[in-house]
């Protein structure tokens, strides 16, 4: 299989490379931004501008791949309220653009989207759940699926959700707790190594309940979209819906501490994030995707469990 994958230095998809090189065997080309190579890699790369439409068609064409998966994102809150045209370009145009060159070369395309396009008052949310979100992040997203509803000749949407789990490219990075309920699982563990404790945030606009899922486990899911005929929207996370206290016990039993040091506090204040909404229960079910991918859901024990499995093996 020949993967055209964008974002494939990021978090999810340094696992999308993972599983499809280990699993699949496929042949890679992935986009970067901001990446250059830090360390030796043997997958080919190239730094293409994702809203520059002859770039993206022309770096498609040369490729000629069978499936193109779409995760790359300007992951940056604060910067898309500052500059929505670069937003609008990073998004939605370019996912037209990919949507295009797919058409073009007669692949399939596969967009990665989020739980954020629920405002977090309609859990528990499934597949056919109208989106309704309530940052411009979310509106990015939505627009950008109905790019690919409305235009892909072969596209699916893989909506992922607070994805824990390693980055296989910057393993060493920091990862630090934030509004959301993505790299909580680190966030905790190095907090826990480093303090022996950890509190857990509450309060307004802070998404307190999500169905997270685990990297590896939601580029498993992607891979089996990308080689099954399945087209339409698909929640490729975990099982569970939980809450982040719960989940942080959960992650301090798995590496052996007691529970009882994860503790419930304050948000800090948080200026860069001023006048932005954050859903509050994102709670999702996975469960009509699972029937179709024909890949049980991992509920949030196994999920914790499989990331200390990772931490300690580095086998996915
Ligand atoms: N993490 C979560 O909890 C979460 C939750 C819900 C949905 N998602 C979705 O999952 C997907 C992957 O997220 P992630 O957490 O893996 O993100 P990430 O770690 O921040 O990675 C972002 C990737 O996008 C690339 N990128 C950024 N701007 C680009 C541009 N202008 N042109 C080309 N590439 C660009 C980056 O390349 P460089 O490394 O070269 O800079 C990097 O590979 C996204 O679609 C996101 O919306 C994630």
């Amino acid at each position: 299989m020949r993967l055209f994958l964008t974002g494939g230095t990021g978090f999810l998809g340094s696992n999308i490379i993972r599983v499809a090189r280990e699993q699949y065997d496929a042949e890679i080309f992935t986009t970067v931004n901001t990446w250059r190579s830090e360390s030796p890699i043997d997958f080919a790369y190239g730094v293409i501008d994702m809203g520059n439409r002859a770039s993206v068609l022309n770096a498609v064409r040369a490729f000629q791949p069978d499936v193109i998966v779409h995760s790359a994102i300007l992951n940056d809150l604060p910067l898309m309220y500052r500059d929505r045209k670069l937003a609008w370009r990073s998004y939605v145009e370019a996912t037209h653009h990919l949507t295009d060159a797919a058409n073009e070369v007669g692949c399939k395309i596969i967009m990665v989207s989020t739980d954020w396009i629920f405002d977090g008052t309609q859990a528990v949310a499934d597949e056919s759940t109208p989106p309704n979100p309530v940052n411009y992040y979310g509106v990015l997203k939505v627009a950008s699926e109905r790019v690919i509803a409305e235009r892909a000749q072969n596209g699916a949407v893989a909506r992922v959700a607070g994805v824990n789990g390693i980055h296989w490219l910057r393993r060493d990075e920091e990862q630090t707790q934030n509004a959301g309920f993505g790299h909580f699982t680190t966030a905790v563990l190095s907090g826990l190594r480093r303090d022996g404790t950890f509190t857990v945030w509450m309060g307004d606009d802070i998404n307190v309940r999500a169905t997270p899922s685990l990297a590896s486990e939601s580029a498993a899911q992607i891979m089996r979209l990308a080689t099954r005929d399945l087209q339409g929207i698909f929640h490729c996370t975990g099982g569970e819906s939980i809450g982040r206290m719960e989940f942080a016990q959960l992650v301090a039993e798995a590496f052996g501490y007691d529970p009882s040091v994860v503790r419930e506090g304050a948000a800090p204040p948080q200026p860069e994030l001023a006048g932005i909404r954050i859903p509050r229960d994102t709670s999702l079910s996975a469960a009509w995707t699972a029937s179709q991918l024909n890949r049980p859901l991992l509920d949030a024990r196994a999920l914790v469990r499989n990331y200390r499995q990772q931490v300690e093996t580095g086998a996915i």
